[in-house]
């Protein structure tokens, strides 16, 4: 039985006082949701805030991104010891990262070997464009992040995917649930030729792309998908409780 799993990227959103205030918020009635992980993705800087308000609770924390290298001259960038210290999730090759920061397969694969090793629980995004979707590229576009991300690592355990069609994000315009488990089926078979049968049972795969409360039984029905990556909702307290709840309850 794979466990549910919801996750909050609340990506460039809130300032620290603004985290700490949506936090207390949330905090009390996620807590008792049981039967799902909760994970809560803010800004670098409200990592350490935030740690200790959710201390002794069931609610975890994970960073957005990292840099590969352990430490040394990088100015501006944040390690995965430092997270380490932190937060027990990262997310990874995100599609916003992937556009607006250059980031190739071959640097993404170097952050989930950075991250695995020190312990961090990677959330791999990946997924297609829309003009990919149109040209009936899905396949070969998950495929092909799939090989370049998990090259070299022989041992997933632990790694969370994330399908994000890019055209779902942000758009207000979510995949059907039909339409992200097939994608989530053959990520599953990909995983499957990458390692074995019993990973792909067991690897968790989340849905992301215009995620709400309203959506959330749609995907959480799908026989692959194992919760959701949540972008704009999750920065609205009852909204993602909801999506939270609706998670424990449909699985
Ligand atoms: P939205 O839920 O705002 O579409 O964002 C999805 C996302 O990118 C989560 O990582």
């Amino acid at each position: 039985m794979r466990v549910p799993l919801i996750a909050g990227n609340w990506k460039m959103n809130t300032t620290v006082t603004d985290a700490v205030n949506l936090v207390k918020e949330m905090r009390d009635d996620l807590e008792k949701i049981p039967d799902v992980d909760k994970v809560i993705c803010p800004p670098f800087v409200s990592l350490a805030p935030l740690k200790e308000l959710v201390a002794g609770s069931t609610i975890k924390l994970g960073a957005q991104n990292l840099y590969f290298a352990e430490k040394g001259a990088y100015t501006g960038e944040i390690s995965p010891l430092m997270l380490a210290d932190l937060c027990e999730y990262v997310i990874i090759g995100h599609s916003e990262r992937r556009q607006y920061f250059g980031e190739s397969g071959d640097i993404v694969n170097k952050k989930v070997v950075s991250a695995l090793k020190a312990g961090l629980i990677p959330i791999l995004c990946i997924g297609e464009k829309l003009a990919e979707n149109e040209a009936g590229k899905t396949e070969e576009v998950v495929t092909r992040q799939l090989n370049a991300a998990l090259e070299n690592i022989d041992d997933s355990d632990g790694l969370i995917l994330a399908y994000e069609p890019v055209w779902a994000i942000g758009t207000g315009r979510a995949a059907t649930g039909k339409q992200a488990n097939e994608t989530i089926a053959i990520i599953r078979n990909c995983i499957s030729r990458i390692y074995d049968r019993r990973v792909s049972r067991e690897i968790r795969i989340l849905y992301g792309g215009s995620v709400t409360a309203a959506n959330t039984a749609e995907f959480m029905n799908q026989p692959d998908i194992d919760g959701a990556l949540v972008g704009g909702a999750s920065l609205k307290a009852a909204e993602f409780i909801s999506i939270v709840a609706q998670a424990s309850t449909t699985k």
